[in-house]
């Protein structure tokens, strides 16, 4: 058998801007697949958080350099409850889901250092095993072998509605104008970056899913696989 290591993993590939819902289609078509999940959006906020917290500028790539030497260990896992995101072996789920945190993402992702550490990190935890994972570069650069890529597509209202949705289950207050206004600058500034920017690979299959519930993007998707 000469297929490397990679090839015989299963990789998934989603990506897509914000809201298009990634993590929940992708979250449910790891279980169904019998597959790790892996939400790197979670990995580059709680880079955001840790940067809020100790007072360095997210947009500064030597200050946050320094600040990932001097030793951060994330992980994004999945427990039986839901989702948790450690930083440095706190839970810190909550903190980095909120609009805040989400544009410290941003920020950081736009820089370089911060994007080579999270992806040598993420290729590491793909290595040898079978997994999802969501973000904006999967397919493009974190997984480019991977055996599927989909790329998760909604229009920018349906997108914010559903943030604000998610936002008020999390008992947070959302105003649909300000979310709609913060998930166009996020869409903008993640699609014109100059690293990895947020682009559909040119073998991924693009879903639009502004008129597919969760069970049916699931679907489409196994569908896709071969797997329905
Ligand atoms: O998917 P999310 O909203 O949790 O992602 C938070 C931010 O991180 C988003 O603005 C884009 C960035 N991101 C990225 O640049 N690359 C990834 N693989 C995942 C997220």
């Amino acid at each position: 058998n000469s297929k490397t290591q990679e090839e015989t993993d299963m990789h998934v590939a989603i990506d897509g801007p914000s809201g298009a819902g990634k993590s929940t289609v992708a979250r449910r078509l790891a279980r169904e697949l019998g597959c790790v999940y892996m939400d790197t959006g979670a990995m580059y906020r709680a880079v955001g958080l840790l940067a809020h917290r100790l007072g360095v500028d997210d947009r500064d790539d030597e200050a946050l350099s320094r600040m990932l030497d001097a030793g951060v260990e994330i992980r994004a896992a999945l427990a039986p409850e839901g989702q948790r995101t450690l930083l440095n072996g706190e839970d810190v789920e909550d903190q980095i889901r909120t609009q805040e945190i989400g544009m410290a993402a941003s920020n950081v992702a736009a820089c370089p250092s911060v994007r080579r550490a999270l992806v040598a990190m993420q290729r590491q935890a793909a290595q040898g095993c079978d997994v999802v994972m969501d973000g904006r570069d999967i397919g493009t650069n974190v997984l480019p072998r991977a055996e599927h890529k989909f790329f998760l597509t909604a229009s920018p209202r349906v997108r914010a509605q559903r943030r604000c949705d998610e936002l008020r289950a999390r008992g947070q207050a959302a105003e649909f104008d300000q979310i709609l206004r913060e998930v166009q600058e996020r869409d903008e500034q993640d699609m014109n970056r100059k690293e990895s920017p947020l682009v559909r690979a040119a073998d991924a299959v693009e879903v639009r899913t502004d008129d597919l519930g969760i069970d049916e993007v699931v679907q489409v998707l196994l569908a896709l696989m071969g797997r329905a």
